[in-house]
């Protein structure tokens, strides 16, 4: 492989069952570095549960590694640690906190020094922490600059609220960034605007981006690698121009869209 197709994650013969459910069912693919990789496919289709596959939440049969390091079998703090970090369909902030105070929970990998550290807050830690405060600062300017760091994050829209969670896991540093659904709700040109500001800010900060979207002509414009999955299995996969034209794939979930 050249180093611009080279995979910074293989996912090979992935499956896991729920009472009787497959959701997956001996997936495989590979995501390169470069490039924004889709996953597609209908409701139920098995993309969220691959996501918890990939950040350690659930535990299926088969390997998954990043950037050659095996991620099965390791709980999800050693998973971000590592390099992945994602958002929820359902964003999940904490409501006690501010926009500013969520969006830092995404640098607790990184800092080191521990719990004395934190206890003496000795002069490296402070400055630590204001770095890491004006990096966030920086995040939430360019990509939610319509709200202020200080804003409770209960109340806020969806959109704002999908942001500051995309915020706090870009501060993490990951070299994969796990985005399910991040313009639900959001019209075309909206979604189209989000996307593309979340896309650049990650290519920036090295971070290779997983999309899972249902807006077809959004994946169609952005995706340079696309994923299908239906039922649990890998229906196809490849470039958007060749994927959309895919029987299987017009069949099972592109439609008339196509
Ligand atoms: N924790 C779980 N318990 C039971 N069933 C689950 C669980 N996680 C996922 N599933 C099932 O796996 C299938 C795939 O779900 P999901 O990955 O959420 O689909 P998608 O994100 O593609 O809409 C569904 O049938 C869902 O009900
Ligand atoms: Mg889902």
């Amino acid at each position: 492989m050249s180093a611009e197709s080279a995979a910074i994650l293989s996912v090979d013969r992935v499956s896991i069952e729920f009472a009787g459910v497959r959701a997956l069912d001996d997936v495989g693919f590979d995501v390169p570095a470069e490039g924004v990789t889709a996953v597609i496919g209908p409701n139920g289709a098995g993309k969220t549960t691959l996501f918890n596959c990939v950040t350690g939440l659930y535990r299926p049969r088969g390997s998954i590694r990043l950037a050659g390091e095996e991620l099965l079998g390791r709980p999800p703090q050693a998973c971000s640690r590592l390099g992945v970090a994602r958002t929820f369909q359902t964003p999940a902030l904490v409501p006690e906190l501010s926009v500013l105070e969520n969006v830092m929970l995404g640098a607790h990998g990184r800092t080191s020094g521990g719990v004395l550290a934190a206890m003496l807050r000795s002069p490296a830690t402070r400055a630590g922490e204001r770095r890491l405060a004006g990096e966030a600062h920086l995040l939430l300017e360019r990509l939610v600059p319509e709200i202020s760091g200080h804003t409770p994050v209960v109340g806020l829209p969806h959109r704002e609220r999908r942001l500051v969670e995309i915020c706090r896991a870009l501060l993490s540093r990951p070299r994969l960034l796990l985005l399910d659904e991040p313009a639900a709700g959001s019209t075309g040109g909206e979604a189209r605007e989000m996307v593309d500001g979340v896309v650049e800010a990650s290519r920036e900060m090295d971070a290779t981006v997983v999309l899972v979207e249902h807006n077809v002509p959004l994946v169609l414009a952005v995706a340079r690698h696309v994923v299908v999955l239906d039922h649990g299995r890998l229906l196809a996969q490849g470039p958007p121009d060749v994927v959309r034209r895919d029987e299987r794939v017009i069949d099972a979930y592109l439609g008339a869209l196509a």
